[in-house]
């Protein structure tokens, strides 16, 4: 996630700028740039990369004498990884200069409009548009200029911005991404994130949604968008250094549980027009997708569980065949592919040794490839014939939380995209679709908050030998990432079984006081999943149950039981997931485990 630093005061910025960088690393960049207001102009330098290099290139930071300075690290969106991508971004004249956390949705119709007027890009950036755009609103008044552009975007963004001709003031503000400011000893500083600022102060001012800050050296004002002054009151941090990086929760784990309501949002709102979904980064045309015949979902670990999920969405909602493989297995077994063939490879990193090889053997096999990839620039996302991005954010903790639940908006949205020209479902039906995404991210908030009950009844099975998983058709594939959590992170050895199978064999391993989780959120398979309970249940098992609100049957066939909130039948496995994440979580924390990072696990597995 991109991190951002501005400083206003006394001392040179430029060291303070490239220190609070290092405090933000820890959040996962792939390059860095600081520009700094000094003697009436502005100066940038921007490189791909580690920090280290750009300190090397501004002999940290003593190239750039002057007081007021912003900086940022870049985790690419839009625009791979490079120089030239790298932020900050200047309007044409190097008179305006900012830096951006965030999406801009509206950027590409903003871009198209500004080219229209005789404006000219460099870089393949959403943020450059704001340079620009900043530069259009800008009659001498930056204030003014700052409320035009936040009435034209749409997105997310935290913003520091420099005005030449106000070489005395830093200029912040920020919709639906973090930023901080406080007072240091002799100046103002912002970041988006309290371990930049530590060193400095610990009274901090959360800047609110649509609030603009003014900073100069002795002066910090703030504004709302009617140009109104506000009054703020700090707050006092806590935190130590260790902790602040984790946004004071105790894992990173925790902390991605807890922004996946934003993940899931910002992956799916640039693809929401209107009643209709639009993933310009799909480049395939109407026809194109009605000449679909088969649809092939390759991936491993967690990603592979998401296409497990697709696989009953694709087919449920667009009557398209899917075939989903681990790709370890698929590139070793010959797959046939025959025309109109879609592969799609789901992948976090976009290095996986595995998912790239695959990728390579379909499209020399003839199969047009359609990457999901959360990291912009990476192996996949460049050898893949189109991309579509999850908007996660860097994911830290090895066990995947946030870029799963991305993983399965990205497939819920094709999905809906491909029944949508296919005609499988009605114009109702993909209203009542468009709006039930739309809950999701409240829901997972509300079951997040519900986190206290389930660390309780964690704790209970802190010496849990084995955890069966159960489920049919969806419920199976939440069962397989339950599970697959509750292993890598608590070391309890865990399996996932379609609930029909378990009279096969599995049954006999249920002995009295055996944990068994029941994931049943499809109606039409409640009865058959209820047999299987009991089934258990009459050998000893303790049954926990994660089902949709108003299933009271369930009481009858379960120990405990946790309610998910309303949705349709394809969305599901983004609500039941989060109560199993926050069990393993738990279990983890109570057994005192590494919980970010569990032993022999890579979050990136480059090698075969
Ligand atoms: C590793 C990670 C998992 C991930 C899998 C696939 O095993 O620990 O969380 O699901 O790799 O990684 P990818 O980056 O391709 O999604």
């Amino acid at each position: 996630m991109c991190g951002i630093v501005g400083y206003v005061g006394k001392r040179p910025a430029a060291p303070i700028l490239l220190d609070g960088l290092g405090k933000l690393e820890y959040r996962g960049y792939d390059s860095a740039g600081i520009a700094v207001c000094d003697s009436g102009k502005i100066q940038m330098k921007k490189a791909r990369g580690r920090l280290k290099v750009l300190s090397e290139l501004t002999h940290d930071g003593e190239i750039f004498p002057g007081h007021v300075g912003i900086g940022h690290t870049r985790w690419a969106t839009h625009g791979e990884p490079s120089d030239v991508n790298a932020h900050p971004h200047f309007n044409a004249d190097n008179s305006i200069v900012v830096v951006h956390n965030g999406i801009i949705e509206n950027y590409l119709k903003l871009k198209k409009k500004l080219i229209e007027k005789g404006y000219k890009f460099i870089s393949d950036t959403d943020t450059e548009v704001i340079a620009h755009l900043l530069d259009y609103y800008y009659h001498g008044n930056p204030m003014q200029a700052i409320i035009k552009i936040m009435h034209r975007m749409e997105g997310s963004y935290a913003l520091g911005i420099l005005f030449k001709d106000h070489p005395e003031e830093l200029y912040a503000v920020r919709k639906d991404s973090p930023l901080i400011v406080g007072h240091t000893r002799d100046g103002c500083i912002i970041a988006s994130d309290v371990p930049a600022v530590l060193k400095y102060t610990r009274d901090v001012y959360f800047i609110e949604n649509e609030e603009i800050v003014c900073m100069r050296q002795d002066s910090m004002e703030f504004f709302n968008v009617d140009e109104e002054p506000i009054e703020k009151e700090p707050t006092h941090i806590e935190w130590d250094v260790d902790a602040a990086e984790k946004g004071g929760y105790e894992h990173f784990m925790l902390k991605e549980m807890y922004e996946q309501p934003r993940a899931i949002t910002d992956t799916f709102s640039p693809r929401i027009k209107g009643r209709e979904i639009c993933i310009e980064e799909l480049a395939m045309s109407d026809e194109e997708i009605l000449n679909i015949k088969k649809i092939m979902i390759v991936a491993c670990g967690s990603a592979y569980h998401a296409g497990v999920t697709g696989k009953y969405v694709l087919e449920g909602m667009a009557r398209i065949p899917v075939e989903v493989d681990l790709a370890s297995e698929y590139r070793y077994r010959n797959p046939l592919i025959e025309e109109g063939t879609l592969t799609i490879i789901i992948s976090q990193s976009g290095e996986t040794a595995d998912s790239l090889a695959a990728l390579r053997d379909s499209r020399e096999r003839g199969a047009k490839v359609l990457g999901v990839v959360n990291v912009v620039g990476s192996s996949i996302a460049r050898e893949a014939d189109n991309v579509m991005y999850t908007w996660a954010g860097p994911e830290i903790a090895v066990a995947t939380t946030k870029a799963y639940s991305c993983q399965l908006i990205a497939l819920y949205l094709l999905a809906m995209k491909f029944a949508q020209v296919r005609k499988t479902i009605s114009d109702t039906e993909l209203g009542g679709y468009i709006e039930d995404m739309k809950r999701i991210p409240d829901q997972v908030e509300m079951l997040l908050n519900n986190k206290n009950r389930i660390q309780k009844f964690a704790n209970r099975y802190l010496a849990a030998r084995d955890v069966f998983f159960i489920g049919r058709g969806i419920d199976y594939a939440i069962s397989l990432e339950g599970s697959l959590k509750l292993k890598e992170i608590s070391y309890i050895h865990s399996e996932a079984y379609a609930a029909g199978e378990l009279k096969h064999g599995t049954i006999s391993l249920i002995e009295e006081g055996t944990l068994v989780a029941a994931v049943l959120t499809q109606e039409n398979l409640y009865k058959k999943m209820i047999s299987n309970m009991v089934e258990v249940r009459t050998r000893g098992a303790f049954v926990l149950a994660v089902t949709n609100e108003g299933n009271h049957e369930i009481r009858k066939a379960a120990d405990y039981v946790i309610y998910i909130p309303e949705t349709n039948q394809y969305f599901t496995n983004s609500l039941a997931i989060i109560p199993l994440q926050l069990f393993a979580y738990y279990i983890s924390v109570g057994k005192g485990c590494d919980v970010d990072k569990p032993r022999n696990l890579a979050k990136s597995v480059t090698v075969e």
